[in-house]
């Protein structure tokens, strides 16, 4: 049990590093969630502070999520604990630490770049099938949030199919997650008022 609390607090922890907001601070001076959005994440810099920042962040906010799913297998190994287990719960923690970071009041990103990190590292063909739903619902839509929410909410149904019931339950959290974290960009699509990618309108 220490290790999986253990793992789980190393998760989290890392998923406190916000990505964003360090690399907006640093450009400009600015909390990035104060900006666009007022998302800490990827989509939100490369709106406020143009591409190559938010490719930044996008490969931050990947690179977290899968450090924190390695980290958790290199102790599982080292503690005799079940490696899978472990794996999972550094995926809730990190997305979870990312999405509500202590350390900046809980209010963070929106997990998408998280998840996908964390999950490439546990369960890789998902998560390219997910990564693949989402491009596709982008280029069509020009919908960052749209493809997001569809993409992180296909997870389960790959779980499912593949009897996993881990898997499906973790994914499920991720659903419910980036559902709940996309509750504004959702109205926003319904009524129309959404910002399509490269839009520099603020929408918050
Ligand atoms: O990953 C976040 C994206 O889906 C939406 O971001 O800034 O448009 O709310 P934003």
């Amino acid at each position: 049990m220490f290790s999986y609390i253990l793992i789980a607090i190393i998760g989290y922890l890392l998923g406190n590093i916000s990505t964003s907001y360090i690399i907006a601070k640093r450009m400009t001076g600015v909390d990035i969630r104060t900006q666009g959005s007022g998302n800490a994440g990827s989509t939100n810099v490369m709106r406020t502070l143009g591409k190559k920042a938010g490719a930044m962040t996008f490969i931050g906010d990947v690179l977290k999520g899968t450090l924190s799913v390695l980290i958790a297998g290199l102790i599982a190994d080292a503690m005799k604990v079940d490696v899978m287990t472990a794996k999972y719960i550094a995926v809730v923690a990190v997305v979870s630490g990312h999405n509500w970071p202590a350390i900046l009041g809980f209010r963070g990103g929106k997990g998408v770049a998280t998840s996908l990190g964390a999950m490439l590292a546990v369960n890789p063909v998902a998560a390219l099938t997910c990564l693949g739903i989402f491009i596709v619902i982008v280029e069509v839509t020009k919908y960052v949030s749209l493809g997001s929410v569809v993409g992180i909410s296909c997870s389960p149904f790959i779980m499912l199919y593949k009897h996993n019931v881990s898997g499906l339950l973790v994914t499920l959290f991720l659903s419910a997650s980036v559902i709940y974290t996309h509750r504004a960009n959702i109205k926003r699509l319904i009524n129309g008022t959404e910002s399509k990618i490269g839009d520099k309108k603020k929408n918050k």
